[in-house]
């Protein structure tokens, strides 16, 4: 960052005492925003800080009102952190007696939480904040925040600083708490606030949520990743890998029970690593999970979970079913060990494959669905045909597929790669007609069974007709009373499409009924 840009950030307020040396000059009585430039080679420096834990979070009593008369817009790109934290700054903003809104026409203040996993996912972020630079010269008193993982890059940062006057406020993963102070000084300045923390990442407790909708939730059982895949951004974004307290989690989840939520979603990078942070007890995943189980709520799920760490003790409490569903997510990335290998991911093809043997015979009614990679830098034909032929071998039922994306700062962008992008594409068509006909594959299975569905209101296509998910985690439509959205219903289905299934309303789920 050079001086110009320094001083349009506000890091540094133009001259008010002339005469007086750089060095000599005090900013602080005009100035009180903390700047740190995100840094990935900060955030590769593992193991030094100490996680701290904090619940003593509360809106300065100075703050209160600040949204008085005005309201909020949020929009939020990439994983469920990222729709989770969403979830934790509009709480934050309800707090500060703003109202939401779900129009940026009608918004005082407008924030893009962003994702950094993939170049088209920064891209549509550039896209939206220029759509945003009209609203902004209509209506200058808007105050435009960008924030998420795009936020803790500091090549990120700079081309907003150069190039996006619009955008008044950017924040990072670690400063959400401080969205208040942030707020206030966004108001208060004419230059964009800048608010990022390069810190390894504490974890405070008793921020407020406002949750979408009242039938699923979210739960962190952890933050950051700490196992450095060589094409990936998150370690760098999200800091590293710390867990929640079990006994945290365990209050969470009991009260959401008592609230009437029937699913929970466990999230974390990779879930499988919870507790290996604690010094003091020897509790796991494993552990949690079994916990979990005695809790009245009916459908427990995970994401995401890397095959590296999926124990023997997870695998026996998870066959053990209740509420904990028969679903498991778990990217393998390539089915070629020796990609698998430049990949950082930690285990063969051989080893993945046990694992997923060990899983199928413990549960058997299990459904596998995945996240691929192809066009890693020089994949070559044959490696690639691992891919395909691992596909068939485990039988996936659904998968997220992407062509890798060089992100700046991981040790695959400085890869030189001879595949042209030609290549990569057709592979990411000939893996998805795969990926189709085996969805279909699993759907067809269906036909004639009876399934059971939450509901979740009305279809997104025709609002005579609701929608749910089952256990593995296939959308049903089906009509039935408007009586049963947030209920577990049977269903019996009558058609399957690719990705998704039609069927007929038997009957509500009595207490302690499992289907599939
Ligand atoms: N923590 C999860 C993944 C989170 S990111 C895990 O390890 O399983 C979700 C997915 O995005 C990854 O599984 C991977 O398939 C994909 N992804 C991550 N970085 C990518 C990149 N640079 N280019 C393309 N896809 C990427
Ligand atoms: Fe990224 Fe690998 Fe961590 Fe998943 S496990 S978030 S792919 S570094
Ligand atoms: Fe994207 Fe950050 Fe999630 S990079 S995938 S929003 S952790």
């Amino acid at each position: 960052m050079n001086e110009e840009q320094r001083l349009k950030s506000g890091l540094i307020k133009p001259d008010l005492s002339p005469g007086l040396g750089d060095k000599e000059k005090d900013y602080s009585q005009y100035f009180e925003t903390v700047y740190t430039e995100p840094s990935l080679k900060d955030a590769k420096k593992r193991g030094q800080e100490e996680i701290a834990y904090h619940d003593d979070f509360k809106i300065e009593e100075r703050f209160l009102g600040m949204g008085k008369g005005r309201k909020f817009y949020i929009r939020t790109y990439g994983c469920q952190m990222n729709e989770h934290d969403t979830e934790v700054m509009a709480g934050i903003f309800m707090g500060l007696g703003y109202e939401p809104t779900n129009t940026v026409e009608d918004a005082n203040i407008i924030l893009l939480n962003t994702c950094a996993i993939r170049e088209n996912a920064e891209n549509k972020v550039f896209g939206e904040l220029g759509h945003l630079k009209p609203l902004k010269q209509r209506n200058p008193d808007i105050l435009i925040g960008v924030c998420g993982c795009m936020s803790q890059e500091e090549s990120v940062v700079n081309k907003i600083l150069q190039t996006y006057d619009q955008v008044d406020m950017i924040f990072g993963t670690h400063n959400i708490h401080r969205l208040p102070n942030i707020l206030h000084e966004a108001y208060m300045s004419k230059e964009m606030v800048i608010e990022v923390w390069s810190k390894e990442g504490d974890i405070i407790e008793n921020l407020p949520k406002v949750r979408h909708g009242n039938i699923k939730a979210w739960v962190n059982i952890m933050y950051g990743c700490d196992k450095f895949c060589t094409y990936c951004i998150v370690p760098y974004t999200r800091g590293k890998e710390r867990s929640r307290r079990p006994a945290d989690i365990i209050h969470e989840i009991r009260q959401l029970a008592a609230d009437g939520y029937k699913e929970i979603t466990l999230l974390g990078q990779n879930v499988n690593a919870y507790g290996k942070d604690f010094d003091d007890v020897e509790y796991l995943f494993g552990d949690l999970m079994n916990d979990l189980r005695k809790i009245d709520i009916p459908r427990v799920r995970f994401t995401t979970s890397h095959p590296r760490d999926f124990d023997d003790e997870l695998i026996a409490v998870l066959a053990k079913g209740g509420n904990l569903v028969e679903h498991i997510h778990l990217p393998v990335q390539s089915g070629s060990t020796s990609m698998l290998k430049i990949m950082g991911r930690i285990y063969s093809r051989e080893e993945y494959l046990t694992l997923v043997k060990k899983i199928k015979e413990a549960i058997p009614n299990v459904a596998l669905t995945t996240d691929i990679i192809v066009g890693f830098p020089n994949e070559t034909d044959e490696q690639f045909e691992e891919t395909m032929s691992l596909y068939r071998e485990v039988g996936f039922e659904m998968a997220f597929t992407y062509i890798y994306s060089p992100r700046d700062g991981t040790p695959a962008a400085k890869m030189k790669d001879n595949i042209p992008m030609e290549v990569k594409k057709e592979r990411l068509q000939t893996l998805n007609s795969l990926v189709n006909a085996y969805s279909k594959e699993a759907m067809m299975k269906y036909e004639g069974q009876i399934v059971e569905v939450l509901v979740e209101g009305e279809s997104k296509r025709n609002d005579q007709v609701l929608a749910g998910y089952t256990r593995k985690s296939k959308l049903v439509n089906f009509v039935a009373p408007n009586s049963t959205i947030g209920k577990l219903v049977n269903v019996k289905i009558t058609a399957a499409k690719s990705w998704s299934l039609d069927g007929e309303f038997i009957s509500v789920v009595e207490k302690e009924e499992v289907l599939l």
